[in-house]
């Protein structure tokens, strides 16, 4: 295991409101699956293996760290891959594509119209006629068994601290859901804060509600979703947010990344400076990864 995969953040924002910020950085625990894609892949890959299956066919948009994840846990773990991209295809193939195919995964382009209809049954039924059987993982890998594997992540930080609250970004918010699944079943009174990536992504609360439920019989009050720090959508970097993400990495040696970890770190220091923990208090930030996203934007 990494050596510092604790680390605190001496923020001058988190000093001065005396809350203790630390980052763990689940980014640095797998290379080739980082952050939440090894947790969320997990049971996905040992139920697709149990149930026989020699395929993985997934979906997600031509940046997807998520495709980038499935290639590779296919590579790594011996199954083919298929991916369903949503939109055109662009040659040459964008960095995340490129690695996608290089770890051997099939890509077919869906447009848009039809990328809606990636979790109708018979949509879904048809596609499986097409390409065969396979083991469908949803857009962002995000289903009851990814939850499972993101649960586990409150016991392992349990082991290094006590924390009043636990923030990661949420795209699907499928992570957010299993953090605070993993609280609540594990009884402990912490909160979970996800901040959206995307603009107007309150759906959200219903789409996190909807997966926890079956578990928990109903929706979980303990965690909390913050809409407000997307800096203006979807893989939009705009110069406030460079300016923030080299800051970071010139204060605390530690690259986020410029969908998610940067907007997620952004939006905890902007609720600590509007006093939303309360003084003494400790905020672990999860860094789930995303880097290989650069090699998009450097374009
Ligand atoms: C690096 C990174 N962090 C966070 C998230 C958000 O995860 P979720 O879709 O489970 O909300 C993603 C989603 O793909 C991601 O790639």
């Amino acid at each position: 295991m990494p050596a510092q995969l604790l680390q605190l953040i001496p923020h001058p924002v988190a000093i001065s409101h005396g809350v203790r910020l630390l980052l763990w950085r689940d980014d640095l625990l797998n290379p080739d699956l980082p952050g939440n894609k090894a947790r969320k892949l997990k049971y996905n890959l040992a139920a697709a293996r149990a149930q026989g299956h020699t395929r993985l066919l997934t979906f997600g948009g031509a940046y997807s760290n998520h495709l980038a994840a499935v290639a590779a846990a296919g590579r790594l773990h011996g199954f083919d891959t298929i991916g369903l991209v949503r939109g055109e295809e662009h040659t040459p193939l964008n960095p995340t594509l490129s690695r996608c195919v290089a770890d051997g995964m099939q890509l077919r382009y869906l447009d848009r119209t039809t990328y809606r209809q990636r979790s109708e049954p018979e949509f879904l039924a048809e596609i499986q006629q097409r390409f065969g059987p396979a083991y469908l993982i949803p857009e962002g890998g995000t289903n009851a068994l990814a939850l499972r594997g993101v649960a586990e992540l409150i016991g392992e930080l349990r082991q290094h601290t006590d924390f009043d609250a636990v923030a990661v970004a949420a795209g699907t918010g499928g992570t957010l859901a299993g953090l605070a699944l993993g609280l609540a079943e594990a009884n402990y009174p912490a909160r979970a804060l996800g901040i959206a990536a995307l603009k107007g992504a309150g759906f959200l609360r219903n789409e996190i509600d909807d997966l926890t439920r079956p578990v928990t019989g109903q929706p979980l009050v303990n965690y909390e979703l913050h809409l407000d720090y997307h800096f203006g959508g979807y893989a939009k970097l705009p110069p406030e947010l460079r300016a923030f993400i080299q800051g970071f990495e010139a204060d605390f040696a530690v690259p986020l990344d410029p969908i998610y970890t940067s907007k997620m770190l952004a939006g905890v220091l902007s609720l600590i400076e509007r006093g939303h923990f309360a003084p003494g208090s400790t905020v672990v930030a999860v860094h789930t990864g995303g880097l290989q996203a650069w090699a998009g934007f450097g374009q």
